[in-house]
């Protein structure tokens, strides 16, 4: 055994390679109604990888310890990432759905100085807690203004209903401020609790309020389909009032399971599995082979996928030996003119995600339910509450 691990050694040496293992804390949501986006995200990890392996320099791996804070869950976020620091010696933390899960993170990444990469998290006030933390998903706020300046050339009269946290905070007063803007008027707002909502009471609240539009927001995955379904069988639908929000009320995943109810939803967002840049369709395409043609990725997967060829490509820059401030440096200047959401860039003074908004409309394209992308409305946008607070 010792000769064969000292001819091992002495061939690496020969050949000039250095094993390096480049260690990768993931904390993400695998269970419970949103474990939509561990899945995705592992699954975007597992395909890059797969995919890109060849371009690591010789004798680099990546090793990935992978973790479930179960939802939103600041507790147990913040003591898995504080394990995963301290004991698994991680060099980077990735993924987090839930903001409060990623608020709780951002001490530790400060005080032990691991870049945070964050896949979903929206809400636009995280990436301020540390400046450890670069985002490659969006803001609730990059949506939720045009969505709001769109709405006000199309409806007199708009509802909002968000979940009761600090996302939902962020699509209402974002939204409300693009609407207004327009010339929009608000006839109300409405927090439902972020935990098993029963959509019902609230639904009813705003069918009688009688609005021209219903603009929603709660985390995509089983509960966007469940507010699918209450708005049609209360007879909002019928009633003519047209149901509007971010593309999580929409997420790709879920269209199937929404049914025809779905149809003619109108949302802003930065991807959409049906968009048909080429790098989206070769996206899409190795997404199906790998994981069958059932499958579809969403917002979460395009997110990973990003986040993971900005990982590679920090990984390549530095050989493997993995240093935080120069990690930090080779993320703020990151740029991809061709991710399959189109073109991306981090924004080195806030490290947020700069990218496209798109205009889609839920239709039928080939016998399935797909956010056709109709028209970019806002381009290479940064985030706007952060742009709004350098201005006061
Ligand atoms: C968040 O907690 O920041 C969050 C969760 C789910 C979403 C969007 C944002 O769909």
């Amino acid at each position: 055994m010792k000769r064969i691990a000292a001819l091992a050694v002495a061939s690496l040496m020969a050949t000039g390679a250095a094993a390096q293992t480049v260690k990768i804390g993931v904390v993400n949501t695998f269970t419970g109604p949103q474990a939509m986006f561990g899945d995705m995200t592992d699954r975007a990890f597992k395909l890059y990888q797969k995919l890109h392996d060849k371009e690591l320099p010789s004798g680099v791996k990546l090793e990935f310890v992978t973790r479930d804070d179960g939802g939103p869950n600041p507790d147990k976020a913040r003591q898995l990432a504080q394990e995963l620091v301290v004991r698994d010696r991680v060099q980077i933390l990735a993924g987090v759905a839930f903001t409060p899960n990623a608020m709780a993170m951002a001490p530790l990444a400060t005080e032990a100085k691991i870049p945070l990469i964050l896949t979903n998290a929206g809400t636009s006030v995280v990436t301020t807690r540390s400046p450890y933390i670069v985002r490659f998903s969006f803001t609730l706020w990059q949506s939720c203004v045009p969505l709001g300046e769109w709405a006000a050339k199309k409806f007199k009269r708009a509802y909002t209903l968000v979940a009761d946290y600090a996302p939902g905070q962020d699509a209402e007063v974002a939204f409300a401020q693009g609407f207004k803007a327009g010339g929009g008027e608000l006839v109300g707002s409405v927090r439902v609790p972020l935990q098993n909502p029963d959509f019902a009471p609230y639904m009813q609240r705003v069918k009688d309020a009688k609005p021209d539009a219903l603009m929603v927001f709660v985390p995509a995955g089983k509960t966007s389909t469940s507010v699918m379904k209450t708005f049609a069988d209360l007879g909002l639908a019928a009633a003519g009032i047209k149901l509007i929000g971010p593309g999580d009320i929409t997420t790709d995943e879920e269209l199937a399971n929404m049914g025809d109810v779905a149809l003619g939803v109108t949302t802003v967002f930065h991807y959409s599995a049906a968009a048909e840049r080429p790098a989206n369709r070769r996206f899409v395409e190795a997404w199906k082979k790998e994981y069958g043609a059932n499958a579809t990725p969403n917002f979460a997967a395009v997110a990973a996928w990003d986040a993971m060829a900005a990982i590679f490509h920090v990984v390549k820059e530095q050989n493997g030996k993995i240093d935080s401030e120069r990690t930090m440096e080779l993320l703020k200047g990151y740029r991809n003119a061709d991710s399959p959401r189109g073109p991306i860039a981090i924004d080195p003074e806030t490290r947020d995600i700069v990218q496209n908004e798109y205009l889609r409309e839920v239709r039928r394209v080939n016998g399935q339910l797909a956010n056709v992308e109709l028209e970019t409305v806002a381009t290479a946008v940064k985030d706007p509450w952060k742009e709004m607070q350098k201005k006061k």
